[in-house]
């Protein structure tokens, strides 16, 4: 079949693939990693921690998983799958997903945790929610996951690691010192707020009215957590490096994508992980040179941010954005209120939620509604310089039935004199490459060209030459536009409905 012969072309000489994301997350790459589950020995994740949700289709069947890799239903092919050292892990959730697991009959037998993956513990969780909850300004809208203060412990000095859970004295002398400073940072806020959270869900259990944390709660259950998973604690930075060095594949999971990374992405609005190829080796213990193929996924011809920052093709623009943050609106609720907006609805505020409800795009970690917008090449332009011109076209199929689709090809700058080093930005500038600087982007309305959408079902198509000629044409735009590499594009969530470009 000529898709076979096309992976075969595309991965031929390649021993480790990285597969990321050029735009925000939720961009389909459990679905590609699944697509390509049958090719590697081993398949590791690197970068952030449960705060990330991959989504597997399979027939009728869907998975989410957090933080272990989506490669995990290749398990019982004596695949190997890692949770590397650059992720931030949870131990409660890992627990979660492997009772999941147990109940699906799926096994897991070939999983492994890195022992220097960073350990997320009650009082990182705690000190997210509560800056969150806080105040309004500030807000970064996170999955409230513990990933910042986990990542900033770790740079700090001062966070502990998963193998700390297998030495109970070493664990509670860390333990001690880590607990001594939050409840100190904790201090400063508003008691009730800090209150609430505690007391929320699966926190309560730590929390102790005298002393905000109890010490020893928090030891009993981490002592738990890791009589449970020590068998699957390893050194998994050399056992990738000698994966590598014995020639055998391997495929490397990105999380969340290089708009959201702390290193590219629309800082302060990003997760505290490097989420580009490079923080991806980093993260499994590779360099980014052992990496032999890199593919940045890219939604289109729409795309999605959750939580704050900038997005400028924000359709419906300021409404959506605060529509979206408000936690009182979840799928459920937004069906019931607007049964009957579509893709192609006049207003611009129901046309998002028209898209939103056609692509399904609610958070698979928070069931939160994902802000829309139309593709960005100013922001596919900047992403690729960390990723590589190869690209992977995801959820194809969600606009099948769009009569007009819109590309932002240009921003044009519309606020007040910006110094940006020597350069000077002033009102009419035209921003071919999206700066992922806050207080510029904060001003950047999006130029857009418009196109015939090609309005047919897409999901039965086979090859390339099966699309619709005015979908070629508008993948033959981007291409040309942001000269971008379109290796793959996917036209439904199943993973035969993926066409490997010649
Ligand atoms: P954090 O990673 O929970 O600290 O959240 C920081 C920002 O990244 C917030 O805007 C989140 O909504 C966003 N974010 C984190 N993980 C994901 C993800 O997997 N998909 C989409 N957005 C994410
Ligand atoms: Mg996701």
């Amino acid at each position: 079949m000529n898709n076979e012969k096309n992976i075969e072309k595309l991965l031929n000489g390649v021993r480790t693939l990285a597969i990321v994301c050029n735009q925000f997350g939720d961009t389909g790459k459990g679905k590609l990693i699944d697509f390509f589950g049958e090719w590697p020995d081993g398949i590791a994740r690197g970068t952030g921690g449960a705060n990330a949700g991959h989504t597997i289709q399979r027939g009728e069947k869907k998975y989410v998983f957090h933080l272990v890799p989506s490669g995990i239903l290749y398990d019982n092919y004596g695949k190997i799958n890692i949770i590397g050292s650059g992720t931030a892990l949870d131990p409660r959730v890992v627990c979660e997903e492997l009772n999941a697991l147990e109940k699906e009959k799926l096994s897991y037998n070939n999983l492994y945790i890195a022992l220097n993956a960073r350990l997320v513990l009650p009082q990182h969780l705690v000190l997210d929610r509560v800056r969150e909850s806080a105040s309004k300004q500030g807000r970064i809208g996170t999955t409230g996951r513990g990933i910042g203060p986990v990542y900033a412990d770790y740079y700090a000095r001062v966070g502990l690691f998963v193998n700390d859970m297998l030495n109970t004295d070493v664990f509670v002398r860390k333990l001690r010192r880590n607990i001594k400073e939050k409840v100190m940072i904790l201090g400063q806020y508003d008691p009730s707020v800090v209150q609430a959270v505690m007391r929320h869900e699966h926190l309560g259990r730590f929390w102790s009215a005298g002393d905000l944390f109890d010490l020893d709660a928090i030891v009993e259950t981490y002592r738990g957590y890791g009589k449970r998973l020590a068998h699957m604690i390893e050194d998994t930075d050399s056992l990738l490096q000698e994966m590598r060095n014995r020639g055998r594949k391997i495929l490397l999971e990105g999380t969340q994508g290089n708009l959201l990374g702390i290193d590219t992405g629309t800082y302060p609005y990003v997760t505290s992980a490097d989420c580009s190829v490079r923080g991806l080796a980093q993260g499994v213990g590779l360099r980014e040179r052992d990496i032999d193929l890199s593919l940045g996924i890219v939604k289109a011809f729409y795309m999605t941010r959750v939580g704050e920052g900038p997005f400028p093709t924000e359709i419906g623009g300021e409404q959506s954005a605060e529509w979206c943050a408000d936690s009182t609106i979840n799928k459920k609720s937004e069906a019931e209120l607007y049964p009957l907006v579509d893709v192609n609805d006049p207003d611009p505020f129901h046309q998002g939620i028209g898209i939103r409800k056609a692509g399904n795009e609610y958070g698979a970690t928070t069931g939160r509604p994902r802000r829309t917008g139309w593709l960005d090449l100013p922001f596919l332009r900047y992403s690729i310089r960390h990723t590589g011109p190869n690209v992977a076209l995801t959820k194809l199929d969600v606009l099948d039935k769009c009569q007009e689709i819109k590309i932002c090809t240009e921003y044009v700058y519309r606020g007040p004199d910006y110094r940006w080093g020597k350069r000077v930005f002033r009102k009419g500038d035209i921003l071919p490459v999206a700066i992922p600087d806050c207080n510029l982007m904060a001003y950047c309305h999006p130029l857009y060209e418009s196109f015939y959408g090609w309005q047919q079902s897409i999901r039965h198509a086979k090859t390339y030459g099966e699309l619709p000629q005015k979908l070629r044409e508008l993948i033959g735009f981007v291409r040309y536009r942001a000269l971008v590499d379109i290796k793959i594009v996917s036209v439904g969530p199943d993973r035969e409905q993926t066409i490997v470009v010649d």
